[in-house]
């Protein structure tokens, strides 16, 4: 069977572009695949986060795993930080990462534009992520769009290490929604959909109430048209909702513009929000079921042990080949 490695740090509320992006393909490559998903503690940390906070964050990360459909007994659910391969991987591979690699990563570039100070990890963090994808040996990434960078970097990094110390890894390949790879902002859609926006109305998160995902939706920025068309170049917010839209009703984008042909935004959003409702509600009754229970705490505690059995084993593999 493939390997598939993913993950999702516990920075805040996980949002629908974190659902389309990555939960979402999670649930479905569970079926298919030998899997592994992390929740990604070790990179969080990357930018401050309150003891506390990331504690329920990740947490309530796991939770959301669970309630999303991820089933422990096909993949394996875990924390980053416990299997710690992952820490002793990750600074093996940043000896082999150049400056200038790291430097052209427009993810450090947007997150530490106008920032006075930024940690060194916000820096060298595509080196534990391409650990992270190597330790598995992983074949498929299931990432959004905003990751297709660091992912490449994965892949350059592993050709460096087979070509020094002798072939090891496998070639991980990218996998990404065809549409809505990257979803954009509701009140800017030159902006990704983040988590860690703080402006809530950015985003919609997959734990938002009903109420409050009609409220977003009917306040998304749009442009003074009224045609429901998928043009990102000329219609870039519109074009993303259809996107999400897409998604959470599972048609394409030219049944999404027959639906709606001459009627202008209104039902358009109206029934936008109903889709996602529809999908949402259902995995938050579960989410507070699973919160309550607290079954989290032996799915993670067993998912790091098979973790840690697949991990150890490539590290011990790479520190013979290093000279260790
Ligand atoms: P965030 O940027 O919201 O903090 P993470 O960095 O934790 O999210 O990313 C977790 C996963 O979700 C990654 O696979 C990432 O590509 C995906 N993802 C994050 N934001 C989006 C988005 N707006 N659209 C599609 N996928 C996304
Ligand atoms: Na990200």
């Amino acid at each position: 069977m493939k390997r598939v490695l993913s993950g999702i740090q516990p920075s805040g509320q996980l949002t629908i572009g974190n659902y389309i992006g990555a939960l979402r393909n999670f649930v479905k490559l569970q079926h298919s695949h030998s899997c592994y998903f992390m929740i990604v503690d070790l990179h969080a940390i990357t930018v401050p986060q309150e003891p506390a906070a990331l504690k329920e964050q990740t947490e309530s990360v796991a939770a959301l795993y669970l309630a999303a459909g991820i089933d422990p007994a096909k993949a394996s659910i875990f924390l980053q930080s416990q299997v710690s391969a992952h820490a002793e991987l990750g600074w093996l591979l940043t000896t082999l990462t150049y400056m200038g690699e790291l430097e052209r990563m427009t993810q450090f570039k947007d997150k530490s534009s106008g920032k006075e100070s930024v940690g060194a990890g916000l820096f060298t963090y595509p080196s534990l992520m391409a650990a992270d994808i190597l330790l598995y040996k992983a074949d498929l990434i299931p990432v959004g769009d905003d990751q297709k960078q660091h992912l490449e970097l994965t892949r350059d990094l592993a050709v460096r290490f087979n070509n020094r110390f002798g072939e090891l890894f496998a070639m991980p390949e990218p996998y990404m929604p065809e549409i809505a790879g990257r979803v954009m902002s509701l009140d800017d859609a030159s902006k990704k959909m983040s988590k860690s926006n703080p402006n809530a109305a950015s985003f919609i998160a997959i734990l938002d109430e009903p109420d409050v995902i009609r409220k977003k939706l009917s306040r998304a920025v749009t442009d003074s048209g009224r045609e429901v068309k998928y043009d990102p170049q000329n219609k870039p917010e519109v074009s993303n909702l259809i996107g999400i839209y897409s998604h959470f009703a599972e048609l394409s984008v030219a049944e999404i513009e027959a639906k709606y042909e001459g009627q202008g935004y209104g039902p358009f959003k109206k029934e936008l929000a109903e889709h996602i409702v529809s999908v949402l509600e259902p995995i938050q009754q579960r989410y507070k079921e699973i919160r309550s229970s607290g079954a989290v705490h032996d799915v993670l505690k067993k998912g790091a042990e098979e973790a840690a059995i697949v991990a150890n084993e490539t590290l011990r593999e790479v520190k013979k080949l290093m000279g260790f």
